[in-house]
């Protein structure tokens, strides 16, 4: 992403065009154009400021606990989603998360199913609406923050602009206080008040004829199709020719290599082993992970990315987008191009459509050489009731999904 002098000023036009948020203004947050210097929680409340029953819905609707483990339950999930979730700025792409990959991220080791909230219609019981939050421990600078991953916020299409979404957002809040946790984490593509960081997609397309068929790239001047497909061919053959699918006894040292590499960013994670293998297992059709091992069997290198296909709106020939994302990547025996390289080749042969990428991390250092593209859009990263300076998006190792 730009320099932070640059995100400075986008933030500052945010505030002069959206220069109150009846909502957000009421919150735990700093104000859009602020300038943090300290990081720390922002207000301290305990148990006993936290209402002990749920929000107040307007009469129509009722509060359900969403159980992903029954097969009604997570069809109503998916179905709200895959018709109501996040589009690009051109409503042409509608992100397709599979049943599978929901019950993957919202059953991470500890979660809780009420922290699944779901709002029904009471009389046809259609849902409508939709929040979770996953527990996670997030270091922001060098203090470690229990908090929790906000994720999968979602109104009917039909319901919009009626303030659901604050209602959601303070309900999750208050079940995820009552245990204890006053912090969290999210991403948006909109700018709230405050983000954390401003970053940005990148893409590389392993499939040039279908991406442009669906308006996802165009052809550039000069370039024909056939061109196109040669710029973007792979490689056949693996640079890293041990890298191998992770396997449990992979773990320990693969999650003790992730968290020293992740160590090095302002904020990240920190896993233990249990959450690695549930994050990392490979998964068809949700997660792919990759290890490379020395003699001793030691974890030495990993790429990994998770499947998440988008809706193509109203196009006659194709249906769904098939695009990989990158999640965490470590590289110690091999750089991280050669490392991504063979990712690109493994989401290849996989049959992806496209390799999405965020500017976090140290990914800036490998988009030009294979190929990425810029995106358009930001993607901002927030922390709930915890203010810290603005971080660059390089400064960011933290992936939410
Ligand atoms: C995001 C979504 C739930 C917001 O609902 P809505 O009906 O548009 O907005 P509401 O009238 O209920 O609420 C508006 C408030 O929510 C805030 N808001 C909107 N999108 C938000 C987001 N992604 N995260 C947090 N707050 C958000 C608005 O800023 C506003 O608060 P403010 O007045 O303090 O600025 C809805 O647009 C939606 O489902 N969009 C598609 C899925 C999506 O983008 N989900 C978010 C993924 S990050």
């Amino acid at each position: 992403m730009a320099d932070n002098k640059q995100i400075v000023e986008l933030l500052k036009k945010a505030s002069k065009e959206t220069p109150t948020h009846a909502f957000w203004d009421t919150q735990p947050v700093p104000k859009i154009a602020d300038e943090v210097e300290q990081s720390g929680p922002i207000e301290f409340k305990t148990l006993d400021d936290v209402r002990k029953d749920p929000l107040g819905l307007p009469g129509l609707f009722e509060w359900v606990e969403i159980d992903v483990n029954s097969q009604t339950e997570l069809q109503d999930l998916y179905t709200l989603l895959n018709e109501n979730y996040v589009e690009d700025d051109d409503n042409m792409f509608r992100f397709d998360y599979s049943p599978s990959f929901l019950k993957w991220a919202l059953q991470p080791p500890h979660y809780y199913k009420e922290w699944h909230i779901g709002v029904r219609v009471k009389e046809t019981k259609k849902l409508v609406g939709f929040i979770s939050a996953i527990p996670a421990d997030v270091r922001v600078e060098d203090k470690v923050v229990k908090m929790v991953e906000i994720n999968f916020l979602c109104v009917h299409k039909k319901l919009r602009e009626k303030r659901l979404a604050p209602v959601l957002i303070k309900e999750i809040t208050r079940r995820v206080n009552l245990k204890d946790i006053w912090q969290a984490s999210y991403t948006a593509g909109v700018v709230l008040p405050r983000p954390v960081a401003v970053c940005r997609y990148w893409h590389r397309s392993l499939n040039p004829k279908k991406l442009i068929e669906v308006g996802f790239s165009s052809l550039p001047p000069k370039m024909t199709m056939s061109l196109m497909i040669k710029y973007y061919r792979v490689a056949e053959q693996l640079k890293n020719a041990t890298m191998r699918k992770l396997e449990k006894k992979d773990c320990e040292s693969a999650t003790a290599l992730l968290n020293q590499y992740l160590s090095k960013y302002r904020v990240a994670p920190t896993f233990t082993t249990e959450e690695f293998w549930h994050w990392f297992e490979p998964r068809e059709n949700v997660m792919t992970c990759y290890v490379k091992v020395d003699s001793d069997n030691k974890v030495t290198d990993i790429f990994s990315y998770y499947n998440l296909p988008s809706s193509i709106i109203g196009n006659q020939k194709h249906k769904t987008l098939k695009a990989a994302f990158s999640f965490y990547n470590v590289a110690t025996t091999t750089t991280i191009k050669e490392l991504i390289d063979d990712a690109l080749l493994v989401a290849k042969k996989e049959e992806f459509d496209v390799y999405n990428c965020l500017d976090i991390f140290e990914n800036d250092k490998f988009f030009k050489d294979l190929k990425f593209a810029v995106g358009d859009g930001n993607l901002q990263y927030y922390l709930y009731n915890y203010s810290t300076p603005l971080k660059h998006s390089s400064e960011i190792g933290l992936v939410l999904l």
